[in-house]
């Protein structure tokens, strides 16, 4: 390693590193704007200058940048001195000329990075006396506002939006004095990673509109290490709180999931916890079928009563953490207990779960996923079903232009000279799937097809890698020109999924990457599962547990007292008369659920729960990692989370089984013990017990204000801080958040560094893991054994002409159920639509903007017009209100819908290009 001296120490450093990258790893504080760890450096803000020398001889030096300059032994710098500082002190200087200094009022005050590096560089007085230019801001959709007077112009926002993540329609516009960062019009930005621009700004340009109505500034927000329940890659969060209620989410770094991003579901998808669906006391229902209110020990009481000696069967939920769909599970039985999806699902995650544990490929993380050098996508659309999976992918792409970069020996943060170099040259990535999807832009080879043609293909292609090179066997699908794509590669990567409900992808996804597997490949299978919690639902099903139609039989033949539901709206699950079969047969239906939903109307006891922002647990992702999340704040009177529901109902039942659990960490370690392919959930974080450096670790900040006066509406008298007997995190700023294990990271805040900047203070270098260590833990290693086929074959096409196979394509914003009810989001959220191939609009006599009903259904569509869309598909977005009544993959026939109005042109035609 390199060694440096800045300001007369000598500094060991990272081979490769720049000059700005060192410094701030060695602890040094060097000012800097447009550089970011995850984008490189394009030298643009000026801030981050030192003065080089030549050798001890030379007095004089030169002013250099330190994001633009490498490392190299012996280099000599100042950092401190007055010329450097001057020079830096003159940039902000020059950069606060037109900075309007509306701190004050500015969401972004307190944690500014503007802020931080005024300060930093000893910029005070202002001088300027001339008048400011000044622009107006656009509207640009319902979570970002944008107040342009406050820019620096440093050009992260475009980096990050166009350059990371391939948006189009956010550029810097004009030029000299007058350039201006925003739309050409103003809209909704498109991106489904718009949010990060929250982040990424270094001032307050761009900020979250969802915090504004109900703002509160950094230092005041209490906030806990917890994990994204959008979808199944697992993002780590910080959401923070006041007054009881969430206020937002930011990104918590993981160097080996969400590194500094995350996807606009998991920013703005939590407002759920605010939401009026939120179910506020336990409810019985009497005999005229009204629920009564009761206090939580009638709650238990009346819990207890109706499991005690009864037959019981439990359905539990992927939304739910592990232990209290554990927990469940040893109520009722592992035989009685469901996964709580549709059969055709649970059969496609156990699949998923046997493939993930039988591969000897690697099931990479998101930073894996970054390193491939060709990508196979089959059949998802992966910007909506896994969205911080198809931000990593955009980056895997630039692998070309980096291996061109290194063959000039150029370094990896040279950002803007390896876009140059590189240009549109990409690594390979190609696409099967049914439609356009949001990662076409960058893919290579894109093919349309049916999921039964996707599987069919895969498989074709799986046989040609095991055979010697040969023509293509299939016009369609270009076997032998994939085939060869994937052959020429070191680090390839096979993407599948269940969204297509088309088992066979999976499985065919599985052969190609044991077809490719040899000793000088590192070959990567990624599957996506749907939710949160999917894969870890599937790991711990019993072999041979009940679906829900075979929990519906049993019911059926009077076989089962009492049914509990797990945070589950089962309406979203399995078409409605099924499900009413289901909880007609049941004499009582106990529901635990955070929100309101329609299978609480069916319940003789209802119990409200915390969300995951309010309570412990853990969530598998689609990785196989464990990761755990602690309550940002104590969930309120009347909810309990479901895990304690559980446990104080079953001990009030007086269950022996239950006798020893008591806390979370007693249902982990049970869960571990009693699950091999859980046994290391407990390595996920660590237990109540931990303390660091004899402390706790604070979940308010060392300016948390307001303690005493934020409840004197209700007495002045401050109340005890609440205790936390379950987790090593205090409710309180006592502690210290210093040196903890990644997994309890509660906030990022350092002396100098209030903005989210300060986050290298925590890692062992800048850009690199938490000193603390990676949080969560890998269930599911690489394994060597031998793999045999499930011998799932792909689904035949429909045979008539004009026959329509109906299509899952889930939506970012809308297919989930959770993030659905949050304000801000839910406006991004469209009425349900039929997506049409051209030809079969025309078959139909259908254009875009048309309603229309399926099977003489009373739901009617908006038609929408899908240019790539295979013929004889027609695909739905599940999830959105009026699609539950859909089947999958079954043949539909559709009509032109009476009275229909035609209308909302506008939103048809701005999304994702597919009018
Ligand atoms: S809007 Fe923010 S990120 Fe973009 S150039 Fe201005 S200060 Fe930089
Ligand atoms: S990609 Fe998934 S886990 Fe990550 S932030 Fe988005 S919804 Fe949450
Ligand atoms: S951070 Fe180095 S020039 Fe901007």
């Amino acid at each position: 390693m390199p060694k440096i001296l800045v300001d007369g120490c000598e500094y060991e450093v990272r081979e490769g590193a720049n000059v700005l990258e060192a410094c701030l790893s060695a602890g040094l504080d060097l000012p800097y704007f447009c550089w970011h760890p995850a984008m490189g450096s394009v030298g643009a803000c000026r801030q981050c200058a030192l003065v080089q020398y030549q050798d001890e001889n030379d007095t004089r030096g030169r002013i250099v940048m330190g994001c633009m300059t490498p490392v190299s032994e012996g280099a000599i710098f100042s950092l401190g001195g007055d010329r450097a500082s001057g020079f830096r002190k003159a940039i902000v200087e020059s950069l606060m000329l037109n900075h309007p200094h509306d701190c004050a009022v500015c969401a972004e005050g307190g944690e500014c990075h503007l802020q931080d590096m005024t300060v930093m560089t000893g910029h005070r007085d202002r001088r300027y006396r001339g008048r400011k230019n000044t622009h107006r801001n656009q509207y640009l959709g319902p979570l970002i506002n944008h107040e342009m007077n406050r820019c620096i112009t440093c050009y992260r926002c475009t980096r990050y939006y166009r350059d990371y993540a391939g948006g189009i329609d956010l550029a810097a516009l004009a030029s000299h004095d007058h350039v201006y960062f925003g739309r050409h019009a103003e809209g909704t930005l498109e991106s489904e990673f718009a949010g990060n621009l929250v982040e990424v700004c270094p001032t307050g340009v761009f900020t979250d509109k969802t915090l504004v109505g109900s703002y509160t500034r950094k230092w005041d927000l209490q906030s806990a290490p917890s994990v994204c329940a959008g979808c199944a890659v697992g993002c780590n969060t910080l959401p923070g709180e006041r007054y009881g209620k969430l206020k937002r989410v930011h990104n918590r770094f993981n160097a080996e999931v969400n590194g500094y991003f995350l996807c606009d579901r998991g920013r703005y998808g939590s407002g759920y916890v605010n939401s009026d669906a939120r179910l506020n006391y336990p409810g019985l229902r009497d005999t005229d079928g009204r629920f009564n209110a009761l206090d939580e020990q009638s709650a238990t009481a009346e819990f207890a009563s109706l499991i005690k000696d009864k037959r019981l069967a439990g359905i539990g939920s992927p939304r739910a953490s592990l232990e209290s769909n554990y927990l469940l599970r040893e109520l009722v039985g592992a035989t009685n207990f469901t996964a709580g999806v549709s059969s055709a699902e649970q059969a496609m995650l156990n699949q998923v779960a046997e493939i993930l544990v039988a591969t000897s490929a690697l099931v990479p993380s998101i930073a894996d996923v970054e390193t491939a050098d060709a990508v196979l996508i089959l059949g998802e659309d992966v910007t909506h079903t896994a969205p911080r999976l198809a931000l990593a992918l955009r980056q895997s792409v630039r692998n070309k232009a980096y291996e061109m970069a290194a063959e000039l020996k150029l370094q990896s943060w040279q950002d803007a000279a390896i876009r140059n170099l590189a240009q549109e040259q990409r690594s390979p990535l190609v696409s099967m799937a049914p439609g356009s999807t949001r990662l076409d832009d960058i893919a290579e080879i894109k093919r349309h097809l049916a999921p039964g043609e996707i599987a069919t293909g895969a498989y074709a292609l799986a046989e040609a890698l095991l055979s010697a090179p040969s023509s293509d066997v299939d016009e369609t699908t270009s076997v032998s020109e994939i085939a060869a794509i994937l052959r020429a590669a070191k680090r390839p990567l096979i993407v599948a999924g269940t969204s297509l409900c088309e088992p066979a992808i999976a499985d065919a996804a599985l052969k190609i990457a044991e077809a490719l597997s040899s000793s000088e490949r590192r070959v990567m299978l990624s599957l996506i599962v749907p939710e949160a919690n999917s894969l870890g639902q599937a790991l711990l099903l019993e072999q041979g547990a009940p679906d829900l139609s075979a929990l519906t039989a049993s019911a059926e033949a009077g076989e089962i007292d009492t049914l509990v539901i797990l945070e589950n709206d089962l309406y979203r699950r399995v078409p409605g008369a099924e499900v009413d079969r289901l909880l007609n047969a049941v004499p009582d239906v106990i529901v635990l659920d955070c929100i309101e939903t329609p299978s609480c109307s069916a319940a003789s006891l209802v119990l409200p729960t915390a969300t995951a922002i309010e309570s412990e647990g853990t969530f598998v992702s689609m990785e196989g990692r464990a990761q755990r999340y602690f309550p940002v704040f104590p969930v309120s009177e009347g909810r309990r989370s479901a895990l304690q529901w559980l446990l104080s109902g079953a001990a009030a039942a007086g269950i022996d089984s239950f006798a020893q659990l008591q806390h979370v960490d007693d249902v982990v370690t049970a869960c571990a013990a009693a699950v091999p392919a859980l046994s290391r959930i407990n390595d996920a974080a660590p237990g109540q017990e931990y303390r660091s450096h004899g402390m706790r670790i604070p979940r308010q900040p060392h300016r948390y204000s307001g303690r005493t006066a934020m409840r004197a509406n209700v007495s002045v008298h401050e109340p005890k801080q609440t205790q936390d007997e379950e987790s090593p995190l205090s409710y309180s700023m006592e502690g210290l958040n210093r040196d903890e294990p990644g997994s309890l990271l509660p906030y990022v805040w350092a002396p100098g560094w209030n903005s989210n900047q300060s986050l290298h203070k925590f890692q062992a270098e800048v850009g690199g893991a938490l000193r603390g260590g990676t949080a969560g833990v890998r269930l599911i290693e690489s394994n060597s054994g031998a793999y045999a086929s499930s011998g799932v074959s792909a689904s035949p096409r429909p045979t008539s002409e004009n026959a329509l196979e109906l299509i899952p394509r889930p939506r970012i914003f809308g297919s989930d159920e959770l993030s659905a009810l949050s304000e801000g989001l839910s406006e991004l959220i469209p009425r349900a639509y039929l997506e049409f191939s051209p030809a079969d609009a025309s078959l139909h006599g259908l254009e875009a903007g048309d309603g229309v009903t399926v099977d003489g259904g009373t739901v009617a569509f908006e038609v929408r017009i899908d240019p790539q869309l295979r013929q004889s598909c027609v695909a739905y977005a599940p999830g959105l209100a009026g699609c539950q009544e859909l089947k999958p993959r079954t043949v539909v026939q559709i009509a032109k819908a009476q009275d229909w109005e035609r209308d909302n042109a506008a939103l048809i035609a701005s999304d994702g290009g597919v009018s």
